[in-house]
């Protein structure tokens, strides 16, 4: 059955259906016309610097081998083996010159290519055709500010182009040192019993949550964003377009996110690469400080600092995969701080982080029910009242809004619509 998504999105009023977050037929049309279509986070350069490095991730529930091939080039491709579809490379990440499937053996050497099947010559007769069972590529692989990305679609726009005015934002976070940055450790991953789309939602621009959900936390002061023993800042909304969405702070100092009584390493870390910080990034510097995004579909950031993939894995379950990223020629001392504030806040044992999974893992249980799920929700928040700030690209609004989300919402439909990147591309 093909589901209409105009009779369930409808961004114009702020309605939306909550069978979108529990309906299985509507997850399997996502995973085809979402997953396998948009430009997803796969990993970051840093974690694969030499030839045979190697890092496992997902597209939607397609596993995916991230790999930099002998020759030095990143290579991403279905992890299944060519024969009965094991997964031919089972760690989170190594070095490795070919993979070995511990089925059959079958192995695929770093560039995907097949070279060795055991019996080839015996039971095969050498009538194998070798060059046509080799891994599958990702189609379309490419990097931006050293996170690497990559789409099934070869009909998919240039990432450059995916990401749009987002990359406005996304510098402030990725491109404050020449050196770039680094994946701190290994990955985090958890389950949270709940609709991909929650979490998305969330940090795509949900800052009207903040002092309820996060009242408890943000009275111990555990969090960089808030004052201690008080509610958070204001915070500002940007919808840049392409269904992504920014959070943003206005007019904040280092202070106010990393306090010099709490964080003396960071804050002294921080005030000394202002200057470099504000070059690179011009008069926005000073402006605008973002601290929670996502990425349409379903990668998000946060300035604890963290990035995050929420893995779908059913209508009512996602797999989330979370790393810290610190600034490579940073001390190893800020970056032992700024990974404890990630644990502290953002993680699986993180205050803020079980705050929100628990409300998702709620919203998501108790919109299974038959009379819950045909109902709609409200999206009405700031509606009509988005402008267009001259100083910074997207469409912006002060104070909690659910404009960001109503944009997810609305280039979720388009995609889930249409039958081609094209035909997507033409309600934008
Ligand atoms: S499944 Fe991989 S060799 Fe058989
Ligand atoms: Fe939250």
């Amino acid at each position: 059955m093909t589901i209409e998504p105009a009779s369930l999105v409808d961004v114009e009023r702020g309605h939306i259906k909550r069978s979108i977050f529990v309906d299985r037929g509507i997850y399997e049309q996502e995973l085809e016309k979402i997953f396998a279509r948009c430009w997803c986070y796969l990993a970051h350069e840093s974690q694969i610097p030499n030839p045979g490095d190697f890092v496992s991730a997902y597209i939607g529930e397609d596993p995916v081998l991230v790999v930099r091939d002998s020759r030095g080039k990143i290579n991403a491709f279905l992890n299944t083996c060519r024969h009965r579809g094991m997964r031919v490379c089972r760690a989170d990440q190594g070095n490795a010159a070919a993979f070995t499937c511990t089925y059959h053996g079958w192995t695929y050497g770093n560039d995907g290519r097949l070279v060795g099947v055991p019996g080839y010559k015996e039971y095969y007769y050498e009538e194998l055709d070798m060059e046509q069972w080799g891994l599958v590529p990702v189609v379309q692989v490419d990097s931006y500010k050293g996170l690497i990305f990559g789409t099934f679609d070869p009909q998919a726009p240039s990432l450059q182009e995916y990401l749009g005015d987002m990359t406005w934002y996304l510098e402030m976070f990725f491109d404050s040192g020449p050196e770039g940055l680094e994946i701190l450790g290994g990955v985090h991953k958890w389950i949270i019993p709940c609709n991909w789309k929650f979490a998305a939602d969330n940090f795509c621009g949900d800052n009207y949550h903040f002092p309820t959900t996060h009242v408890s936390a943000f009275k111990t002061g555990i969090s960089s964003g808030s004052n201690r023993g008080g509610a958070p800042r204001r915070a500002f909304q940007i919808s840049p377009g392409n269904g992504h969405g920014i959070i943003a702070r206005l007019n904040t100092d280092i202070d106010e996110r990393w306090s010099q009584e709490r964080w003396p390493q960071v804050y002294s870390y921080l005030t000394g690469i202002a200057g470099e910080k504000e070059q690179r990034l011009g008069p926005r510097y000073k402006v605008i400080d973002p601290f929670v995004g996502t990425i349409f579909p379903n990668f998000s950031l946060i300035g604890s600092p963290s990035i995050r993939v929420w893995h779908p894995r059913g209508p009512d379950k996602i797999e989330v995969w979370s790393w810290c990223f610190v600034n490579k020629a940073a001390p190893k001392e800020v970056k032992d701080s700024m990974r404890l504030n990630v644990v502290r806040t953002f993680s699986p044992g993180g205050a803020l982080e079980q705050d929100d999974g628990e409300n998702w893992g709620e919203c998501t249980a108790s919109n299974m029910g038959t009379m819950a799920r045909e109902l709609p929700f409200n999206y009405q928040l700031g509606l009509g009242r988005e402008q267009l700030n001259e100083d910074f690209p997207g469409r912006s609004m002060d104070g909690p809004t659910e404009m960001s989300q109503r944009g997810f919402y609305r280039r979720w439909s388009q995609l889930m619509a249409a039958d081609s990147w094209r035909e997507a591309e033409s309600f934008s």
